[in-house]
């Protein structure tokens, strides 16, 4: 049977994906969903108002928020970013909001925080969810009073800084819980701009599969041509928990590993899907059972990622390490 190939004609090296919205280049995908997002985008872009990105890991959060830097009149200022969940806690503050010098032990020297870095331009505030309660009421205050305080300085800094704010975490359920202030929920929530998961978006599925190629192909110099029908069908019947993501590194890892002109198959865990076979049958590849003992390991600690007792000391990891590897697993919070 003749195999399907998707692109023939110059193959990948000339393939280039469709017309591109101005602004969202990079962007791959046609699906209303993904298209009511930029629509949505293109109008709040110019305002100053802050903006709460919300989605699944993996769907693009950061690739957005900085598409709508890039669309607002702030452009050629800075765009700033900080990873609420990539840095302890115990210096988030003084990583947003800088110190003087001699402010704590360990402060040998003033430091500029991000929000003064980004004067006039934008904060993009990663995984907000993750930020400590107390930080919570300092950022209100940022927010409310458009001024920060340097840990261990007397004067507040007036400042100009449009924030945005993006997390995978259901902030709703956060606030109920306790974990995350109601106040500061609605200073965020006044424009949310969420993203659809993939499974949502299945019609974007192919251009992503293509645009990826195109790009590891280049990067390892290999010439793969298309995916056959066999990897396309399972492509289209599996539900992508971890996303674009785990889509990008799955066809990374194909486009490294095929053994002819086209991807003839397409290895995606059907453990990871709705409706998946019966477990007891199965045999664990290694990534699987790492993943199965993380996510046990994180179930005992309540999703506590950091601290005394939380998963990545039981792991033995740094907690930055961890976090990417449940990024490269496709673990998600609620798992
Ligand atoms: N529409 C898209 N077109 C092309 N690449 C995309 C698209 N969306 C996401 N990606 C790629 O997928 C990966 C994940 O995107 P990104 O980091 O923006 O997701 P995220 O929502 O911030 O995830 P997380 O919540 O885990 O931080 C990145 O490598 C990004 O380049
Ligand atoms: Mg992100």
């Amino acid at each position: 049977m003749k195999e399907k190939v998707l692109i023939v004609e110059g193959g990948y090296a000339e393939h280039r994906p469709g017309p591109v919205m101005p602004g969202f280049e990079g962007i791959i995908g046609k699906s209303h969903l993904l298209l009511n997002v930029f629509d949505n985008i293109i109008q709040v872009a110019p305002t100053d108002t802050s903006i709460l990105i919300l989605g699944e890991s993996g769907t693009g959060k950061e690739m957005i928020a900085g598409c709508i830097h890039k669309l607002s009149l702030r452009k050629d200022q800075r765009f700033v970013k900080l990873n609420c969940a990539a840095i302890p806690p115990t210096l988030i503050e003084s990583e947003l909001f800088g110190h003087e010098k001699g402010a704590f032990t360990g402060a040998f020297d003033k430091r500029i925080g991000r929000f003064e870095q980004a004067a006039k331009g934008t904060i993009f505030l990663d995984e907000i969810g993750e930020m400590p309660l107390e930080l919570q009421a300092k950022l209100l205050h940022v927010l409310q009073d458009k001024e920060v305080d340097r840990i261990g300085s007397k004067a507040p800094v007036k400042i100009d800084v449009r924030v945005i704010a993006a997390t995978n975490r259901n902030l709703e359920k956060e606030v109920a819980d306790g974990r995350f202030r109601l106040d500061l929920y609605y200073r965020l929530n006044v424009i949310p701009i969420t993203l659809p998961p993939l499974r949502d978006r299945k019609e974007d599925i192919i251009d992503l599969a293509e645009y990826f190629i195109d790009r590891y192909n280049r990067k390892s110099g290999r010439k793969i041509a298309g995916l056959s029908d066999r990897a396309i069908k399972s492509m289209m019947a599996y539900h992508w928990p971890g996303n674009i993501r785990e889509l990008e590194h799955m066809i990374e890892r194909c486009v490294l590993l095929a053994k002819g002109p086209i991807i003839e198959d397409i290895p995606v865990n059907p453990k990871n899907d709705q409706g998946a076979g019966n477990p007891e049958t199965q045999i664990k590849t290694i990534q699987e059972n790492e993943r199965d003992h993380i996510i046990a390991v994180l179930r005992k600690c309540n999703g506590k990622i950091w601290g005394p007792g939380a998963a990545a000391e039981i792991l033995n990891l740094p907690p930055t390490t961890l976090r990417s590897k449940m990024k490269k697993l496709g673990i998600q919070k609620g798992y």
